[in-house]
């Protein structure tokens, strides 16, 4: 059994930290999508609601729901997933604003909105260069003559490269947006994300979108993390066993130790989210001992090597190892397997304790 620890105080501190990097001018919506990252979607909202927050960002019709019953019936739910006219009352009777990312989309919501009595709200989503969701440059004066109904309060870009500081893609994307946002005219306008709002005050405009700062990641990866750290994880350790130099440990046999060894196996494998690509890579914490992964991570257990623990201080059955605290973060963890810390915290599992502090 493992135990991860939100830390509410750091998520709120964070959120608070980017409304004053941004200022006064500028509206920070926060991104809960993924469950808030895998944190805990209903505290994590209702923290950040006490910060202040009032508007908020998901992906998916689902998502938003859930967040509505959270959060209460005023502040904003932005939707990137776009408008499904399927379910179209629901976006109405919960208030979800949709993020609308192609002319079909502008048309469905169009279509929908003229039986209304008011106009309806949406974020338009112009493509700058991700080539992922968006209206394309040829678009753009079409979109802009079918707005009929529709109350369009940001237009809105995404960055794909901000967290590489120097990356050519961010300034061409400012550029990009800026002459396209041009085709609809007096309109706010919203480009960045976390490491967009650390690149420069030239990409706050209007609106920022947070999400993995709010989390404790590190939006400037190149330099010290400015972000509180609010997830740690503990992880149990089931059993202490010795391998004689020579045997070998877990699925295929992929370790074998050069001489005597103690391991600890703990609860927890890749089925919550201790991902299989950290086999023979990643290491937990004992005290500030180093104790690297050894063997393929199996679903429900992993196998760590505690030679570099002394002898006197070797934990036992019972203990707690440190799989994501002060020795190492999220981002470390991710770094040690070639992914990014979003993945790892998005991919925490459900068999975890979660605890909320503060
Ligand atoms: C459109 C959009 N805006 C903002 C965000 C938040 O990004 P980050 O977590 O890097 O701050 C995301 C995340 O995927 C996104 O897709």
């Amino acid at each position: 059994m493992g135990t991860i620890t939100v830390d509410l105080n750091a998520i709120t501190a964070n959120y608070q930290q980017i409304q004053s990097i941004t200022g006064s001018d500028c509206t920070v919506s926060a991104v809960v999508k993924a469950n808030a990252y895998g944190c805990g979607i209903a505290p994590v909202a209702a923290a950040l609601q006490n910060a202040g927050a009032d508007k908020f960002l998901i992906a998916t019709l689902p998502e938003g729901l859930e967040l509505r019953s959270i959060i209460g019936e005023n502040p904003t739910i932005y939707m990137l997933g776009g408008f499904d006219p399927e379910n179209s009352d629901l976006y109405t009777a919960e208030k979800i604003t949709p993020i609308l990312n192609s002319i079909g989309e502008i048309e469905n919501y169009a279509a929908f909105a003229s039986k209304s009595d008011q106009a309806l709200p949406a974020i338009i989503h112009i493509d700058t260069g991700m080539n992922r969701l968006g209206l394309e440059k040829q678009d753009l004066v079409k979109a802009s003559e079918k707005l009929d109904g529709i109350d369009v309060q940001y237009v809105m870009s995404h960055l794909a490269c901000a967290d590489e500081k120097h990356h050519a893609m961010n300034e061409a994307q400012y550029e990009t947006f800026k002459a396209a946002a041009e085709t609809f005219p007096n309109l706010p306008k919203s480009l960045a994300n976390s490491s967009g709002i650390f690149r420069s005050p030239n990409y706050h405009f209007d609106m920022v979108r947070p999400g993995m700062s709010l989390y404790g990641l590190n939006p400037t990866p190149e330099t010290k993390n400015p972000m509180q750290p609010a997830v740690t994880l503990e992880i149990e350790i089931l059993q202490i066993r010795e391998a004689r130099g020579g045997e070998t440990c877990g699925y295929g046999a992929t370790h074998r130790f050069e001489k005597n060894c103690k391991l600890a196996t703990v609860s927890m494998g890749y089925a919550d989210g201790f991902i299989r690509a950290l086999s023979n890579k990643g290491a937990l914490y004992w005290k500030d001992y180093k104790c690297p992964v050894r063997g393929i991570v199996s679903m429900d257990l992993t196998i760590v090597d505690l030679s570099a623990v002394p002898e006197n201080e070797l934990p036992a059955p019972g203990d707690m190892l440190k799989v994501i605290g002060p020795n190492q973060s999220a981002g470390d963890l991710a770094v040690a397997c070639g992914t990014i810390g979003y993945e790892i915290l998005t991919s925490l599992g459900r068999r975890y304790n979660r605890v909320y502090k503060n």
